[in-house]
């Protein structure tokens, strides 16, 4: 590991800055955690680190807006810690993330509020945030949740699945939309009707439908559709800002579009299995298929193109990886049934090269929408911007120095999350960072973690959406 300060000067020579807005050549200078200028032939301040990025794109940080480190979790609990995570994240680029604190609806929120911050404080390599998950809604909520917005929140989740456990019902949505719009905080929302989700649950495994095959028919497309619209008509009523996690699939997407067509103030995120995996993957035999079970489910395949136009129009505002690692074994507590199959699949580390593989490379995504969708749009609307998200003078001196010549593949044997699988195994790569800097600092260098571990801070938000 490396020992230098974390103060020493970097200049980044010859820089092919892209942004979300703007690509030219530069240098970028940065000290003191912060970049300090930008420029043409900037002289090289004594013991400066310096970087050649002749033939390389340098990027903003990328931010990964929806992950899970600490999770407890259908009967278990996640396999990263925030080291683990954040060191994962940072190998593929990702300098900022932000965690679901998912306290249970049994458990007092601001306690695990405490609790999260706990988890990722002196561990975390890179920077993050928490969406603030509200799984109930009684007479202290509201104190409680001014108090972590006080403490630098910008935005709430709520769950409408996985009732009794994190989902909250009709009227606790109201009321947190309502105190959100007060509060000036966007609302994140798992959108799938609960209820149903349920009964067709029991009828499948009533049926000796068991395997993780009947997980994506548990919860079939027109239940997301369901969950997308009713949150979207409550931020209409309400006038609160929302942002939809993990759309996946074109019923959803059309509830998304049309109320945004309405004037709501909504924004959609999809997440990285659902542009590239598909529901043949949970199909697959045994444990094989409990890997790739995730809520809501892989989709049938023509959904993956729906995504990537969308994606590419603008109708999705961001991706994210919706990283949930869960091993084998845990995978394994499903065995008997698919609905005790813990939900998630892993991917903090793999999400910007994957979507610059098969968005940029394969001609579907401009590169400054890459930039956006997977950094910019998310620092703007979780309040981290212009902090986080560009590349600019008086921004944190996170820069992702990228190698488009890398050529790769995805497999467990090589990543750093905490999980023995990748969902993504065998995917070809082409292009990875060569250089991860988080405020000035060199952490990874060509897919080695070389910085200072618990580096990262607690971001707090610094104007709204
Ligand atoms: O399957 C998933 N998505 N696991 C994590 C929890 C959630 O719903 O985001
Ligand atoms: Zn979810
Ligand atoms: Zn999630």
């Amino acid at each position: 590991m490396s020992t230098k300060p974390s103060t020493q000067p970097l200049l980044i020579r010859n820089a092919d800055i892209v942004t979300a807005d703007s690509r030219y050549r530069a240098d970028i200078y940065a000290e003191g955690e912060t970049i300090t200028r930008i420029g043409q032939q900037l002289e090289v301040p004594v013991g400066a680190e310096i970087i050649d990025a002749t033939g390389r794109l340098v990027f903003p940080g990328f931010i990964d807006p929806h992950v899970h480190l600490y999770l407890p979790f259908m009967a278990t609990f996640a396999k990263d810690t925030h080291e683990t995570g954040s060191i994962a994240a940072l190998v593929g680029g990702t300098t900022t993330y932000l965690e679901m604190c998912c306290p249970s609806r049994l458990d007092d929120a601001l306690e695990g509020y405490e609790l999260w911050k706990s988890k990722a404080a002196g561990a975390s390599a890179c920077d993050y945030s928490f969406h603030m998950s509200v799984t109930r809604f009684e007479k202290h909520t509201e104190a409680q949740l001014r108090e972590i917005v006080r403490d630098g929140i910008a935005s709430f989740k709520i769950f409408l699945a996985y009732k009794d456990f994190f989902g909250v019902d009709d009227g606790e949505m109201y009321q947190t939309l309502r105190l959100a719009k007060q509060l000036g905080v966007i609302t994140t929302a798992h959108c799938e009707n609960a209820e149903l989700v349920g009964r067709l649950q029991a009828n499948l495994v009533a049926e000796g439908k068991t395997g993780p095959e009947w997980h994506e028919p548990s919860r079939p497309e027109s239940v997301e559709a369901e969950g997308t619209h009713r949150f979207a008509t409550f931020l209409e009523n309400t006038g609160a800002a929302g942002y939809v996690v993990h759309l996946s699939c074109a019923g959803a997407l059309q509830a998304a579009i049309a109320a945004k067509q309405r004037g709501t103030r909504l924004w959609v995120e999809s997440v990285l299995p659902h542009f590239l995996l598909d529901k043949t993957y949970a199909e697959r035999p045994g444990v094989e298929g409990r890997k790739h079970v995730m809520s809501p489910p892989l989709r049938d395949r023509r959904n993956q193109r729906v995504l990537w136009d969308a994606l590419a129009a603008g109708l999705i505002d961001t991706v994210g990886t919706d990283h949930c690692p869960f091993d084998t074994a845990q995978k394994e507590l499903g065995e008997s049934a698919f609905t005790q199959i813990p939900n998630g699949i892993p991917g903090i580390e793999e999400r910007v090269n994957l979507l610059y593989t098969y968005g940029v490379k394969r001609g579907t995504l401009d590169l400054h929408r890459f930039v956006d969708v997977a950094s910019t749009r998310a620092a703007k609307l979780f309040g981290l911007f212009p902090r986080k998200g560009t590349i600019a003078v008086g921004s944190d001196a996170d820069l992702v120095v990228y190698d488009p010549s890398y050529r790769g593949t995805v497999s467990a044997k090589t990543q750093h999350t905490n999980c023995d699988y990748s969902g993504f195994e065998g995917f070809a790569l082409e292009g990875r960072p060569a250089v991860v800097t988080v405020r000035g600092r060199v952490q990874v260098r060509d897919g080695v973690f070389v910085g200072e571990r618990g580096r990262g801070r607690l971001l707090r938000r610094e104007a709204g959406y």
